[in-house]
């Protein structure tokens, strides 16, 4: 891990969750870098999935928590940026899986989906769950030769 920064984006759909998100972490000793936006007008997911991405693939935070109504849209542009391994969960378990096994580093939740509650239990799942490597590692990299 480079930092404890983690950059938070999300459309309309998830203004209110993403402040609740970045007050929860930061109360756990992560830094939220919080990209918006902040008003409640309609605005394209896919251009928050890929801010919120560059700012992981360029490793100036370590991590990014992305959220949409669904958080499939944003989930899928955020997967477009090179070096980017963004799941969508909706469960504790997903979370823990996500960066055990995948090594993900951005995680994305859909704001319809799930409640508060849930989304905050799954943020803990998602950054305090070590990769686990070994075979793991191997898989990650097909995933990643995927890219060139
Ligand atoms: C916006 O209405 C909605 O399409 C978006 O938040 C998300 O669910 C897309 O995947």
């Amino acid at each position: 891990m480079t930092n404890k920064r983690v950059v938070l984006s999300s459309d309309h759909a998830a203004i209110e969750m993403r402040q609740q998100i970045a007050d929860h972490i930061t109360a756990k000793g992560w830094e939220a870098v919080d990209i918006g936006p902040t008003t409640p007008e309609s605005t394209p997911y896919p251009a928050h999935g890929e801010a919120a991405a560059r700012r992981v693939a360029s490793s100036d935070c370590t991590f990014g928590i992305i959220l949409c109504g669904t958080g499939q849209g944003i989930m899928m542009a955020a997967n477009k940026v090179k070096g980017i391994r963004c799941g969508v969960c909706s469960d504790v378990f997903s979370a823990q899986m996500i960066r055990e096994h995948n090594d993900a580093n951005m995680l994305a939740m859909g704001a319809r989906v799930i409640d508060n509650a849930t989304a905050l239990k799954i943020v803990d799942a998602f950054l305090f769950t070590d990769f686990g490597g070994g075979r793991h590692a191997t898989r990650v990299d097909m995933i990643k030769a995927l890219e060139d």
